[in-house]
């Protein structure tokens, strides 16, 4: 139903916005305006005001912003109906009446909206006949139980494309609805108008309200062959309804109404391929999963996400495949959303083992692998650095300021200033943190910072190093706990293989996110960063020869080897060199960097030498 504008306004200015906030939350006079803490972000001192002549509020720690309508649907989440309704009556009015046009068309929508559900209820009903047994077997076989079935009304539409008709003609639908609902399709050869289903799986789509406005169908999977007449021909595995005035393909998304709920209840939104997904999700306690049908996601069902949300954070998490094929998808995504990102709202990343699915996962994996899959996503800004970093070499300053350019071009698409100037300064920081300055381990309990950066020390290339920095590395990859008892020196050595070096680099980032991630998680993050090779040449045997410390302890590991007193013998043979090398290289990588610092230190240590 739509409100006439003059009806707004007449609201707004009968209400005082203050008096409505002021119920909410505790508000205080400030002059001609109120200041309150927001009520849309934790802050002990407020930075939300309210003016009650302009009749707006805004939030000058969040950016939240709007008048009365738009305080109690964020407030009291409530649609814009609902607020307007609550609103009308305690302002004394009475909603406006739809006019005659308004109420034929909701009407005509209500009988579509009866059509779509006694379709459905049909179709489930030909899943459960026993002439149709071996669908049922099918559905079955696909993890489908009778809850779930129940709870999606998954059905079976069969082959012959007059049935459906027949009964819903019995029900008092005339062709036209069906035509129009999208259920008919008019035969190009004259004929009487068909199903549009036929000898399908049937998946309902539920709009945020639950009623349903659309179909998927998959194929039969004897089907999936091409037939043998015209071995070209494939036949689509999926297909939907397409557009009707119930259903807008690009703004719906497929699981959207229980997501919505289970999304309330505190359950992270899941954006997954298809409904064989948000069904298996679903199942597995997964309860935010969605899907787009068909289609790659729009920037309604983003901005539809977002509006599900109610922590303060709203991050949905795209699932795409670990493929090249995924990777691609998830780059067309970001691009997508980077325009619209807002303050608190944002995405991540999640990759699946290449060519799986959430469905195929959590059947391999069950829930305890998918979860890991979850809790390795990358946040936008750790996508876009791995898209463009992932296996190149960046050794010389042109291919530095490259990324640089090629990253600070990306963040020009986002529109909203302050994300964007932020974008810019983690690129700063994120290039020169890796590339020039020295790790520097941050030290378990609020530990002591060292003061400058301290010496690279480049190694002398030979075999036996070489080996030493692979067994360093190896051992706290395939050991993870190991890292909290040699962080110290894990960013210490020096490493001649500037790939291995971005391998550590990467371990220790992951690391500093999460001290206690499990050999697994460490492994699938690592491969997302494109590592695989790397991991591939020190994880094996002729690695393990040297140190069998550095082999993965098996689960019941009860030999206690005291694996930290064998990292550091290592460790210290590594370092170990002659001081005359150390100043050499150093003094080169110095003036290299031209860092002053490192310059200071060098000064430092070549008196000491020389004194010695
Ligand atoms: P997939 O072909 O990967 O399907 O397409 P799937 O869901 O894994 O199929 P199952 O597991 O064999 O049943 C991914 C999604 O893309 C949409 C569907 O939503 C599907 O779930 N799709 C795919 C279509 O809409 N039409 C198509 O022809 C193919
Ligand atoms: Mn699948």
């Amino acid at each position: 139903m739509s409100i006439p504008p003059r009806f707004l306004d007449e609201i707004r200015n009968r209400l005082t916005l203050s008096e409505i906030i002021g119920r909410r939350t505790t508000v205080q006079r400030a002059g001609r305006e109120f200041k309150a803490c927001c009520p849309f972000h934790k802050e002990k001192t407020p930075s939300f005001t309210i003016n009650d002549d302009k009749q707006f509020y805004h939030c000058f720690g969040c950016g939240a912003h709007g008048d009365v309508i738009g305080f109690v649907m964020q407030h009291d989440n409530l649609s814009f109906i609902d607020a307007v309704e609550m609103l009308s009556a305690e302002a004394g009015l009475e909603m406006p009446k739809p006019d005659p046009e308004a109420i034929k068309k909701a009407e005509r929508a209500k009988g579509l909206h009866e059509l779509m559900d006694e379709a459905t209820s049909w179709m489930e009903a030909q899943l459960e006949d026993p002439k149709n047994n071996n669908i049922l077997e099918y559905v079955t076989s696909r993890g489908l139980t009778e809850d779930i079935r129940a709870q999606f009304r998954i059905g079976f539409a069969p082959a012959d494309g007059q049935a459906m008709r027949k009964y819903l003609a019995g029900q008092g639908f005339s062709d036209a609805q069906m035509l129009e609902a999208g259920v008919l399709k008019k035969s190009t050869r004259g004929g009487e108008p068909y199903v549009f289903f036929r000898d399908r799986v049937m998946f309902p789509v539920a709009d945020r309200r639950g009623r349903i406005v659309a179909f998927g169908g998959r194929i039969l999977p004897e089907h999936l062959r091409p037939p043998q007449a015209d071995p070209n021909f494939k036949p689509p595995k999926y297909i939907n309804s397409s557009d009707t005035p119930l259903f807008d393909k690009g703004r719906m998304l497929y699981g959207e109404s229980k997501a919505r709920q289970a999304a309330r209840e505190g359950h992270t939104l899941i954006v997954t391929e298809g409904y064989m997904d948000v069904i298996a999700c679903h199942s597995a306690g997964f309860k935010g999963a969605v899907a787009p049908m068909g289609t790659a996601l729009t920037e309604e069902q983003i901005t539809s996400l977002w509006s599900m949300m109610v922590d303060e954070t709203k991050q949905p998490v795209l699932c795409f495949d670990g493929d090249n094929a995924g990777r691609n998808a998830a780059s067309r995504a970001c691009e997508r959303i980077m325009p619209l990102l807002q303050p608190n709202k944002t995405v991540r990343f999640a990759f699946l083992p290449d060519g799986e699915d959430p469905d195929s996962i959590l059947r391999a994996a069950g829930a305890k692998g998918f979860k890991k899959v979850l809790e390795g996503s990358l946040s936008l800004f750790d996508f876009l650095w791995a898209t463009h970093t992932a296996g190149r070499n960046f050794e010389t300053p042109e291919a530095r300021v490259g990324l640089s350019k090629t990253l600070q071009n990306l963040v020009n698409n986002i529109n909203d200033a302050d994300i964007q100037r932020h974008y810019r300064e983690l690129i700063r920081t994120r290039i020169s943190d890796t590339f020039f300055k020295q790790y520097t381990p941050k030290g378990k309990a609020g530990g002591r910072l060292p003061k400058g950066p301290s010496l690279r020390v480049q190694p002398v290339a030979n075999r036996k190093n070489a080996m030493a920095q692979k067994i360093l590395i190896a051992s706290v990859l395939n050991n993870p706990l190991l890292f909290g008892d040699v962080e110290e020196q894990f960013g210490l050595f020096g490493i001649s293989d500037p790939r291995l070096d971005a391998l550590r680099h990467k371990m220790i980032e992951i690391f500093h996110e999460d001290v206690d991630v499990d050999f697994e998680t460490l492994c699938t993050n690592l491969k997302t960063y494109g590592f695989s090779q790397e991991m591939d040449d020190i994880l094996n045997e002729s690695v393990y020869v040297h140190a069998a410390f550095a082999r993965k302890a098996p689960e019941d590991d009860t030999e206690n080897v005291d694996k930290r007193g064998q990292w550091m013998s290592v460790y210290e043979s590594l370092s170990g060199q002659s001081a005359q090398e150390e100043v050499l290289s150093g003094w080169k990588s110095a003036l290299e960097q031209s860092n002053e610092t490192q310059e200071d230190r060098l000064r430092d240590l070549i008196k000491i030498k020389s004194s010695e």
